[in-house]
């Protein structure tokens, strides 16, 4: 099932009923850079302060919308205004908090393609962020759905010691500690015996070679063909839909765009509610929605 509106998020949110979505995953206007053609948008407001209250009222529309073991997604960039840093995601997420979310994690979305900037006064910016908010303490999230490669140094051995398979943390004495936590070790990296390149891609024997997924994920940005100029990648939305929610829950996006996420949805057998307040692009999110259909994913 998929359900397209075509108004204002607040307002379409409204009608909704209580906890009729499992999860939602949006990416809402940047602060004060596109013109949406739309009266009513949000991003074009005068100050941050008002762009993040605005937000919040409608995310806490969502709040009310998702099961009480649901999530929200949010991909959030930043701007600059007067040469400062305007700190939009981190305003936001403490909102979010202040509202009663539980803010369980902020990802960081690397995009190894990030266009150049001209800015030599600082280094070039090639990451936005997802914050995982939830509308409960306990909520649905299957992190088996969505693990990743065992690959890294993370869990290498120290050099001179045997290849155990166990974690460094034991073994403090002799290696290296990265600020924040993982061990590093001297040289065993480069080391090609077999024991130590398990080890240097943290994976223990019998292992599955999977392991919890990290909070920096590296997807590149991919523009969608339709016409529209802020899409974010399928790829950057599977796992979001992989681990908020089950085949046959409902997937909200309140921004929803040219449906990215509507169309990650259907390929993964969700059904879709989307809200985009200009008419032009509910269109083609419908063609996106039915091109998906046809190759075979659930309607
Ligand atoms: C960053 S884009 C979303 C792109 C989408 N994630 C995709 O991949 O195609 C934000 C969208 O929010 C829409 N929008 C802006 N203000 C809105 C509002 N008040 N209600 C609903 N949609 C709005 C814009 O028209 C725009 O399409």
């Amino acid at each position: 099932m998929n359900k397209i509106i075509n108004s204002d998020a607040l307002e379409a949110l409204r009608t909704l009923p209580d906890s009729c979505c499992r999860t939602c995953i949006t990416s809402p206007p940047y602060y004060g850079l596109r013109d949406y053609g739309a009266d009513g948008q949000i991003g074009l407001e005068d100050t941050p302060d008002q762009y993040i209250e605005n937000l919040a009222r409608i995310f806490r529309e969502v709040r009310r919308v998702l099961n009480d073991d649901g999530t929200l997604w949010v991909n959030i960039g930043d701007s600059y205004t007067q040469k400062n840093l305007n700190g939009i995601p981190w305003l936001l997420a403490f909102a979010l908090r202040s509202d009663g979310w539980y803010l369980r994690s902020d990802i960081i979305w690397q995009k190894p393609n990030a266009m150049p900037e001209s800015a030599k006064d600082r280094p070039t910016r090639v990451h936005e962020y997802i914050f995982l908010p939830s509308k409960s303490s306990r909520y649905y999230y299957d992190a088996e759905a969505v693990k990743e490669p065992a690959v890294g140094f993370y869990n290498a051995a120290p050099a001179g010691s045997a290849g155990t398979g166990k974690p460094n943390a034991r073994r403090r004495g002799n290696s290296r500690t990265f600020r924040g936590g993982g061990a590093y070790t001297h040289d065993r990296a480069q080391n090609n015996s077999a024991s130590v390149k398990r080890e240097s891609h943290g994976l223990a024997p019998n292992e599955s070679g999977k392991r919890n997924r990290r909070s920096v994920w590296t997807v590149a940005t991919r523009p969608y063909k339709g016409a529209h100029f802020a899409t974010y990648p399928e790829e950057l939305v599977r796992p979001c839909i992989l681990a908020g929610s089950r085949p046959g829950d409902t997937v909200l996006d309140p921004f929803a765009g040219s449906g990215t996420t509507g169309a990650v949805a259907a390929q993964e057998g969700r059904d879709f509610i989307g809200i985009e307040i200009n008419p032009d692009y509910c269109e083609i999110i419908r063609q996106r929605l039915d091109a998906c259909c046809q190759k075979g994913a659930k309607p």
